[in-house]
């Protein structure tokens, strides 16, 4: 009774966030087991009526095109009209005929593509399917060049504002929009617990707290109220990776998670209770494990390697039963492939363990897993009941989105807008959040502020390293293979931010030619990297300077400044906690960044703080 009372506290706490005078921050209660969630998106009849009557339209093959979901590189529209498919995504670093600096506008035409050849498809049958285009906008548009990209989740943990992080969803949104894309694969609100991990910087905290507060914020502000449909400026939202990612053991991504029942519950699952209260519509399974004797396989129980891509109990039982999800459930890239028994190209147990749409990237694969589908329904391995679940949550979704009523990609309203991509309040906005970000580990003599009367030396691996800045997923898959001007213009550093506020000629980069009385502000930090490539591999410490072979220059650069007598600011950036001990001894004021995004101006706005922009 404790805990549903308290549980019930949660959701009146909850749902009175739609008021425009929200309470920021709600307490997490407990909870004693899944709990049922009250969606503010509502089953209406009207949609209920109009998916059944099309599910009873539609031929197998026509079912089993919208569950298909392959990678921009690997199809075309001639093939998505052919297979009819649902929809497609396109993954870090996949762009428009593989232009990286395609421009709104190319984005849209791209789009319209597809639409079109869906619209082919279903010339002729007395109804239509629409379309959909689905990507990674993780920290703003982050695929689409001169789009604001904004500090990564682990920043914006760092500011404890919910209320910033709705606004940051409605400016990911409306860019989203310029580009005639329906569907996001954001809010990551995953818990992080091993810093290890190289997608720390993708949670909001390890504070499962934050996430639950912060994650209803960002499906609202990516979403809007999804009453009448999606707005012109709004996408739909997906909550991911269900469940369990930041908990596996040693940060290992894709690895294995050993909580308890409870512990998931309450530690990894609250972004979830919260994100889809507010109305997110799909969720996408994670590449982890979870090894519990309730996570039972769907076929037979031979070697199942506890995948909860396999996991009905995790997928079917809990979150669509129990929680009474009603939306889709998407697999992560080939995730299924992982499953024991499974290949890319076929695995019914995905399909019985609840999963509706399937990003299947490979042109191969995707072909052979629609084949295999088919024959697996015909042969009594999936039943049609299944198909038609995942069908119906599908085009409810699409009819909840509207996507009916929306013209082709290049008409909507903001499509093709390109000055909407790096609008200067949307810029205006990510260095607010820059600016609240920035947490201050040490400040000797009052190092700081600093004035914009003094010399300054600007160096460090990252003074003026845009990749640095902005991590993985920023226009490429790993962030990397980016270059300031060319791949960023607009873009702000830590270099030109301090040239902007004190002017060129006070701004040094070499110790030699540097003033008598300079300060030294030292820019260092990770290497960026996205999803695998991240992990600290179980022979190495946290501690920086050790880790790759390059930091140890910023250190050496740290203790040549010390004996020429600089005093130093450090500021640095990184997806994640780490040992600096030595770094910050050296120095006489040190900044943990984070990974900031584009606007460096943040920095300098709070180092300098002339404007009242303190820590
Ligand atoms: C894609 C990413 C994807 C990854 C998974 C890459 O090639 O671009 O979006 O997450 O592969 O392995
Ligand atoms: C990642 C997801 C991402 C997907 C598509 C996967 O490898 O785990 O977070 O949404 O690729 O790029």
């Amino acid at each position: 009774m404790y805990s549903l009372n308290t549980y019930l506290t949660g959701i009146v706490l909850m749902s009175s966030m739609n008021q425009a005078q929200a309470q920021a921050h709600t307490s997490l209660p407990y909870f004693a087991d899944w709990p049922k969630i009250v969606s503010v998106v509502k089953k209406t009849q009207e949609i209920e009526d109009a998916v059944k009557n099309l599910v009873e339209k539609m031929t197998l093959e026509e079912k089993v095109g919208q569950m298909i979901q392959p990678d921009l590189r690997e199809v075309t529209p001639e093939e998505a009209e052919h297979y009819k498919l649902g929809s497609i995504l396109n993954g870090g670093g996949a762009w428009p005929n593989g232009n990286k600096y395609a421009t709104a506008k190319d984005w849209a035409k791209e789009s319209d593509k597809y639409y079109l050849a869906l619209e082919r498809a279903y010339a002729g049958r007395g109804f239509r399917v629409p379309f959909a285009w689905a990507t990674d906008a993780v920290h703003g548009h982050n695929n689409v060049f001169k789009a604001t990209l904004f500090p990564h989740n682990i920043g914006l943990g760092a500011t404890n504002n919910p209320n910033l992080i709705e606004r940051i969803g409605a400016a990911t949104a409306l860019e989203i929009a310029t580009t005639g894309l329906d569907w996001t694969f954001a809010p990551t609100v995953a818990v992080p617990r091993d810093y290890r991990w190289g997608r720390v910087y993708e949670g909001y905290s390890e504070d499962p707290e934050i996430t639950y507060n912060y994650a209803s914020r960002m499906v609202r502000g990516l979403q809007g109220e999804l009453e009448k449909g999606l707005a012109s400026d709004k996408v739909i939202s997906t909550v991911k990776h269900w469940l369990g990612d930041g908990g596996t053991e040693m940060g290992v991504d894709r690895g294995e998670n050993h909580y308890s029942e409870e512990n998931l519950i309450n530690i990894h699952a609250p972004g979830y209770f919260s994100a889809l209260t507010a109305g997110a519509q799909v969720v996408m399974t994670s590449f982890n494990s979870w090894h519990n004797e309730k996570n039972y396989n769907v076929i037979g129980n031979d070697g199942y390697n506890y995948k909860l891509h396999g996991s009905k109990y995790i997928v079917n039982d809990v979150l669509k039963d129990q929680m009474g999800f009603d939306g889709i459930v998407v697999t992560d890239w080939n995730g299924h492939s992982e499953i024991s028994g499974c290949t890319s190209g076929n695995c019914p147990q995905a399909v019985l363990a609840g999963n509706d749409v399937f990003m299947v990237t490979a042109r191969k694969d995707w072909q052979t897993f629609y084949t295999n589908v088919i024959t697996q329904v015909e042969a009594g391995i999936i039943p049609m009941s299944r198909i038609d679940d995942a069908v119906t949550r599908i085009l409810r979704v699409k009819m909840r989105a509207g996507l009916w009523d929306k013209p082709q990609p290049s008409l909507r309203e903001h499509a093709g807008k390109e000055s909407i991509l790096g609008a200067n309040d949307h810029r205006a906005l990510a260095r607010e959040a820059v600016r609240q970000s920035l947490v201050l580990l040490k400040n000797n003599d009052n190092t700081l502020p600093l004035k914009s009367t003094d010399a300054f030396l600007v160096v460090g691996s990252g003074s003026n390293d845009i990749q640095k800045q902005t991590g993985g997923w920023s226009l490429t898959w790993q962030g990397d293979e980016n270059e300031i001007d060319r791949d960023f213009p607009g873009a702000t550093t830590v270099l030109s931010a301090v040239q902007n506020l004190v002017g060129e000629t006070q701004v040094f980069t070499d110790p030699d030619t540097a003033p008598e009385g300079s300060i030294a502000v030292v820019v260092m930090g990770e290497d960026p990297y996205a999803e695998m490539m991240g992990d600290i591999k179980r022979s190495k410490t946290l501690e920086y300077s050790n880790l790759k072979r390059s930091y140890a220059a910023d250190l050496a650069l740290l203790k040549t400044l010390k004996t020429k007598g600089f005093k130093t600011v450090t500021v640095f950036f990184s997806g994640r906690p780490l040992y600096t001990s030595e770094e910050i001894m050296l120095s006489d004021a040190f900044v943990a960044a984070w990974l900031p995004g584009t606007e460096g101006g943040g920095i300098t706005d709070v180092l300098f703080n002339e404007s009242g922009y303190d820590f």
